[in-house]
Order: structure tokens, then sequence, then C-alpha cells
């Protein structure tokens, strides 16, 4: 599987976005990487305001924007689309939302998940 770079950068464009408009008053955006078995796990956690359950069910629908002036309620869509092309995997945990994980640190408000497929070159 060949990763489109623009793609997967248009991806964390539109998380790292959302982050930043979940915290108009300043907060921390935590962007870890992980080794998951021939995937690469990518974990954006950020200390805004969460989003409630309903919001979370209808994310990656087209045109579910809510609490923006100037949303189009895409970035998300495209999101789901990229990861899907790429056979890859998205779960977000919000806590507004119900089955937070204990994963999810304590000062964390959301907390999505990538998981990429890795190309692997080996030069000898
Ligand atoms: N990290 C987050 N914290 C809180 N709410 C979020 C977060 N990410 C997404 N959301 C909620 O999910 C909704 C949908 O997000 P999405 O990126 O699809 O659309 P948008 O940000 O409203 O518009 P666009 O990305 O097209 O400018 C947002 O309007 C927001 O309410
Ligand atoms: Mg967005």
């Amino acid at each position: 599987m060949k990763v489109d770079q623009d793609k997967i950068v248009r991806v964390f464009y539109n998380i790292a976005s959302n982050a930043a408009d979940a915290m108009p008053t300043g907060g921390t955006l935590t962007v870890t990487t992980e080794d998951a078995g021939g995937m690469v796990k990518v974990d954006f956690k950020d200390t805004g305001t969460g989003m409630p359950e309903e919001v979370k069910r209808k994310i990656f629908e087209p045109f579910v924007t809510y609490g923006k002036k100037h949303g189009t309620g895409l970035g998300m869509a495209i999101v789901k689309k990229v990861m899907d092309d790429h056979k890859g995997k998205i779960e977000i945990e919000t806590e507004m939302g119900k089955e937070q994980r204990s994963a999810c640190c304590s000062r964390c408000r959301n907390y999505s998940s990538l998981w990429l497929p890795v190309l692997l070159r080996v030069s000898l």
C-alpha cells in the first residue's frame, strides 16, 4: 500500500485544526506515534471542549458541523474517506461522550487514533 503523502497531511491538518477550534482560549494538542504491528498508530489528544455524543456518532458524515460559525462539516468526512482509501482505521473518544477509555489521560477531552499502513523500504 502506497501512502498518499498529500492526503495524509490533509488528514493531520483537519484533525489538528478541529483541535485548535475546540481550544479557543488555548490548550494542548499532543501527538504521539507508536508501532502497532505493521501499522503506525498516531494519537491526537486535545484539551478542548470535547463534543456531544450525537455529534461524535455522525462525525464522519458530510456537512455535520456543530458549534462553529464557519464550519463546512467536511473535515472529518474527508479524514474518513482518506483513511478508508488507505485501508487504515480511525477511532474517536471524547470526554462528553459516554464511553471514555481509561487510555485517555484525565486532562484530555478529545482523543483521535489513526492506524496507518506502513510502507517499508529497506535499502542495503
Ligand atoms: N477535537 C475536537 N474537539 C471538539 N469537537 C470536535 C473535535 N473535532 C471535531 N469536532 C466536532 O465535530 C464537528 C465536525 O468536524 P468536521 O471537521 O467534520 O467539520 P467542521 O470542523 O465543523 O468544518 P470544516 O472542517 O469543514 O471546517 C465539528 O464541527 C466539531 O463540533
Ligand atoms: Mg474541521
